[in-house]
């Protein structure tokens, strides 16, 4: 029996990635750059095992159905392949985050999966090559091995994309991200999906593309400053940018709910009351609000006017991977 455990926080893009250049090998058409976050994450345990004859998937409790566990199987002979090893496994996962709501469970739920089966198979791998390996399983997880602020470096090929720290002196720890919960239920497009359909179909994508690598590294010669209001400017554009994206798609949609332009007209309002705030948002509803640390408390109490308290759970900068 051979078993690892591993917990790995999520996190969310500040450049987002939004499309793939190699769908198998899952290299992404732009470099993004994302803040680990303290406040949700995953724990999974794997055990590859002679007596399974088949791969077994409990999420949260819950054995999985074949669609959900044939995803991970899919990762699963990855690793296999990679240790020489023919077991079948049982993967064990609990979500301290809402599963496939645009929260990033695919960042933390991936990450933690990669580095449970570094740990079993004792695959030793560095965290570049355990980014490389998590990549494969969800883009975003290569960035949930590093704390803090990560850059995805896009690469050309399966040893060329990975992600990497991104140098700034301490600075995560005095920023933080409010999120305003719309709704935590499974969204219809995942984020797979609809980043494929924006691609293939979606006038505005050559617009996103062009634009990105600047948005990229206008944000890193932010963070270099330690300029909040022009990181949250970027922050804000970019993830405006990716959205604007797939209502050009065929057939159109948004992830976009009513609850959601309530949200960002909030942090506008907010914003023109002096507290530096910026939103951004994922492939799901929820809004995220970057702010300083320093104004946290204010911050939370201006978006309670528009909002339950319930509904805002408020993150700092969070670690990388940890075995446990
Ligand atoms: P999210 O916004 O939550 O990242 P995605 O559409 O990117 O949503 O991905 C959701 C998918 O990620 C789920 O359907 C499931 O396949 C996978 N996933 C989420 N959590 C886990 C986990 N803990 N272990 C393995 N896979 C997970
Ligand atoms: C909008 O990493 O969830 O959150 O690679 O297909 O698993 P797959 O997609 P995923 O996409 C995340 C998209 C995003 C932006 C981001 O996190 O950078
Ligand atoms: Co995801």
């Amino acid at each position: 029996m051979l078993k690892g455990s591993a917990k790995a926080h999520t996190n969310i893009a500040l450049i987002k990635y939004w499309g793939k250049a190699d769908e198998d090998l899952i290299i992404p058409m732009n470099n993004s750059l994302s803040l680990t976050l303290d406040a949700f994450y995953t724990e999974t345990t794997v055990t590859f095992s002679e007596e399974l004859t088949t791969d077994i998937f409990y999420l949260d409790d819950v054995l999985q159905d074949e669609a959900g566990t044939t995803k991970i199987s899919r990762f699963l002979d990855l690793v296999r392949k990679k240790a020489d090893c023919p077991l079948f496994a049982e993967v064990k996962s609990y979500n301290h985050v809402p599963t496939a709501a645009g929260l990033a469970s695919s960042a933390s739920g991936l990450a933690a999966l990669a580095a449970a089966c570094n740990q079993a198979l004792q695959l030793n791998l560095s965290d570049k090559d355990l980014s490389r390996l998590a990549r494969r399983g969800s883009g975003s997880a290569c960035r949930s091995i590093f704390p803090g602020f990560v850059e995805w470096q896009k690469g050309t090929s399966d040893e060329t994309s990975f992600a990497e720290p991104v140098p700034s002196s301490g600075w995560e720890d005095e920023l933080a991200m409010i999120f305003i919960l719309i709704n935590d239920q499974e969204k219809d497009v995942s984020s797979r999906d609809g980043m494929r359909r924006t691609v293939e179909t979606s006038a505005f994508y050559p617009g996103w593309l062009q634009t990105t690598p600047q948005d990229l590294a206008s944000a890193k010669i932010a963070i270099h400053a330690q300029d909040f209001n022009k990181l949250g400017a970027i922050t804000e554009n970019n993830a405006l940018k990716m959205h604007g994206t797939t209502l050009a798609a065929v057939p159109p949609f948004t992830y976009w709910s009513p609850d959601s332009l309530k949200a960002m007209n909030a942090v506008k309002k907010i914003r023109a009351t002096g507290l530096a705030c910026y939103f951004t948002m994922d492939a799901g509803p929820n809004v995220k609000v970057l702010c300083q640390k320093k104004d946290v408390a204010k911050i939370e109490a201006e978006l309670a006017n528009y909002f339950e308290k319930e509904q805002l759970i408020t993150a700092f900068s969070g670690p990388g991977i940890t075995y446990l």
